[in-house]
């Protein structure tokens, strides 16, 4: 099974609406139409209308996402955003239950499955990110692994076996985000093919060989080419490198 890789970069909380618009046309300049993997742009929720219209002038096949959601569609949710709200702005893929949300906003494993399920009622994507952190890594390989797949499992709790295979899981170590350090390429495929089991016993083995899962971490131009040719790594969540047009566009052409 062949399986587009997807590019994704997280901006994080980065770039006011007049920067977002100058980093997004830049990005698009540099992207050409006969690029293969899917890219998608995940900019903060003030920036997306900005973004969405860069992308739309440019005709660009670029795609929009969000880095939240909350699950309700509407009501007394201050400072919340729906899944319908994102749809209507155009709104493919958005992120869900990053390392930054869990440690900083509370996210459990409960609401990321909540949230997952409310996007994929509405037509958006999930990127699930799962990532276990030094001290767990640091008791081997394999309670990594176990951390990991407790999490997809915990994500997928709510998900209808036919909706599984429409999400993207996104597996980020979290003693790599933002750190400079990255996984070795052989321990992201470990993960990413035990995270591929996991969704098999789910979902069944043709659903999980659709599914895409990504590596973010540190991953940046210099690095990618390791990555790409990884069976089990279909792409990149991008964090840093995602604020440098030409660092990003590099990481799309290792995976071309
Ligand atoms: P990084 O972030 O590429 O800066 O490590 C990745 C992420 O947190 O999604």
């Amino acid at each position: 099974m062949m399986r587009t890789p997807l590019i994704a970069g997280n901006w994080k909380m980065n770039k006011t609406t007049a920067e977002a618009a100058v980093l997004s046309q830049d990005i698009s300049n540099r992207f050409y139409k006969d690029f293969t993997p899917d890219v998608a742009l995940c900019p903060p929720f003030i920036d997306l209308k900005t973004v969405r219209n860069v992308l739309a002038f440019d005709k660009s096949p670029i795609k929009l996402g969000a880095q939240d959601v909350f699950w309700e569609d509407s009501g007394a949710y201050t400072g919340a955003t729906s899944p319908v709200m994102l749809r209507e702005e155009g709104v493919s893929y958005c992120i869900v239950g990053h390392s930054e949300r869990r440690e900083y906003f509370a996210e459990t494993d409960e609401m990321v499955s909540r949230k997952a399920k409310a996007l994929l009622a509405h037509g958006i994507t999930p990127i699930i990110c799962v990532g276990e952190g030094l001290k767990k890594r640091d008791e081997g390989a394999q309670a990594a692994i176990d951390f990991v797949v407790a999490q997809v499992q915990a994500a997928l709790q709510l998900l209808a076996p036919e909706d599984i295979k429409r999400i993207v899981i996104a597996y980020e170590p979290i003693w790599a985000i933002g750190t400079g350090r990255t996984a070795t390429p052989e321990s992201a495929q470990e993960m990413c093919a035990s995270i591929r089991t996991c969704l098999a016993d789910n979902a069944g083995a043709e659903a999980a060989q659709a599914i895409r899962i990504l590596y973010g971490g540190s991953m940046k131009a210099e690095n990618a080419a390791f990555f790409a040719p990884m069976p089990d790594v279909d792409g990149g969540l991008i964090g840093g490198a995602a604020l440098d047009a030409a660092n990003f566009i590099d990481i799309v052409k290792a995976f071309l």
